[in-house]
This record gives C-alpha cells, structure tokens and sequence, in this order.
C-alpha cells in the first residue's frame, strides 16, 4: 500500500489533515532537546519529514537515521534530504521497526510519525526503539489517538468512516484500500493512556503525553 501511494504522499497527508500535519510534526519534534553531536533515529520515517525537523537539534556534528521499511517510501525521503542538501547529515535506510538492528545503546534520541500504528507488533517495536537508544535519551511518538470530546469524536468518525471513503473511491478513485484502511488502523491503535502502558512496560520511563487538535493526534514523550 505505501509502494502505491509514496509518489502522492506528502500531498495527500497535506489534503486529509487541512495542513495540520507539519505542525504537528514541528511541535513533536520540539520534545527532542538539542544535542551536540547528538545521533537520532526517525522509524518509519517514510519522507523524513520528522528527520529533516530532528537534525538541527543535533548540532553542527550531528547525525540522523530516517529508517522505514518501505523503500518507495524511503526513496521520496531520500529525494527530500537531497533538495534540503542534508545527504551528508541525514541517512536513509531500511529497517523494520520491529527488527531495528542496531546496536544497543546507540542514539540519543528516537522519533516517530504515524508509524507505530502499522506495526505488526507493537510492544516488540517499542522494545526495539527502547533497546537501540541510549540510557537517559528521549523516545517521542507522533501518533493518532482518540478525541477527547464526545462531539469531536462523532464527527471524526463521520469524517473517517464515511467522507474520506467517499473521497477515495469518487474523488481519488484509489484502489488500495488505503481510505478505509487509515480509519480502521486509527480506530484499533491504542488510546493515550493505553499507549503511555505500552511504554512503560516496554521499560521506559517519565512516560506522558501531550493531546493535539482536541486528541484527534497525540505526542508520547518518554525516557529510556
Ligand atoms: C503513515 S506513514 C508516516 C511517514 C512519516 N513518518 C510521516 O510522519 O509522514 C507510515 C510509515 O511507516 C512505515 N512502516 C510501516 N510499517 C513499518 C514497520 N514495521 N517498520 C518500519 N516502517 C514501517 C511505512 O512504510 C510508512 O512509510
């Protein structure tokens, strides 16, 4: 499903979030604290929005890791880390998030954006993210979640379950199934406090999070 649509994906995600998506990746990527020669990791990176938000946190000498899984994805993001002339700061490669491989202890800080809801295994992904980062490093998680009032989740189904289906078959005549999937792979990820369990069971500490455009997205912030 990412294979079909990466050529479309920026401005598809810009369309189906009104243009919310960027400033919600720039406020997520905020939580990251600056850090000299810091080394980051951005999973399921996709175009590297996040990664390209996360390098100037990581000082003059810093490096990034945008991994994704998908490389029609992966090569969009390549592209982008190009034209912003960041090649030499910004890696892209692919890795599974439930299979990083990497070393223990090796990054500073860990991001990610609407990925975690399409991992096969979450918990395993979680723990993957908490072994590969440094004792004392940050984890933030850009994710959807659930509203967090009753009229704001009635419309938001309305919007999921019936406009943007309507949108994918009449308007972008998709044959992927990617408009009923977003809604449905939305409706099963774990909510805010569900979340913040996972974390903490995965061994991650100071586990909160910060509730976006009324909870409709939400940013865990967590500590290893
Ligand atoms: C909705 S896109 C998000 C891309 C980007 N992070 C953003 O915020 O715009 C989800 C990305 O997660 C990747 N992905 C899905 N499952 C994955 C997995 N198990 N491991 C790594 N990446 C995965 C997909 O290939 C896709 O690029």
């Amino acid at each position: 499903m990412f294979t079909a649509i990466a050529g479309v994906y920026d401005l598809n995600n810009t369309l189906l979030s009104f243009g919310l998506h960027y400033s919600w990746k720039k406020i997520a990527a905020s939580y990251i604290p600056p850090i000299e020669e810091g080394t980051a990791l951005d999973v399921g990176s996709g175009t590297a929005d996040l990664a390209l938000l996360v390098e100037p946190r990581m000082g003059a000498k810093g490096r990034v890791i945008a991994s994704d899984l998908n490389h029609a994805m992966l090569a969009e993001g390549r592209k982008k880390v190009a034209d912003h002339g960041l090649s030499g700061k910004i890696t892209c490669l692919q890795a599974s998030a439930e299979h990083l491989g990497f070393p223990d202890n090796t990054f500073d800080a860990v991001t990610t954006g609407f990925c975690m809801r399409n991992v096969g295994n979450l918990p395993q992904a979680v723990g993957e993210i908490c072994r590969v980062m440094k004792p004392g490093g940050r984890f933030v998680c850009l994710e959807f979640s659930r509203p967090v009032f009753g009229w704001l989740r009635t419309l938001y189904d309305w919007y999921s379950f019936t406009l943007l289906p309507w949108i994918g078959t009449k308007v972008a005549r998709d044959t992927t199934g990617v408009y009923e999937y977003l809604p449905a792979s939305i409706r099963t990820f774990p909510d805010q406090e569900r979340l913040c369990e996972i974390l903490r069971a995965a061994g991650f500490q100071h586990v909160e999070y910060r509730n976006l455009t009324g909870g409709i997205v939400a940013i865990h912030i967590a500590t290893k």
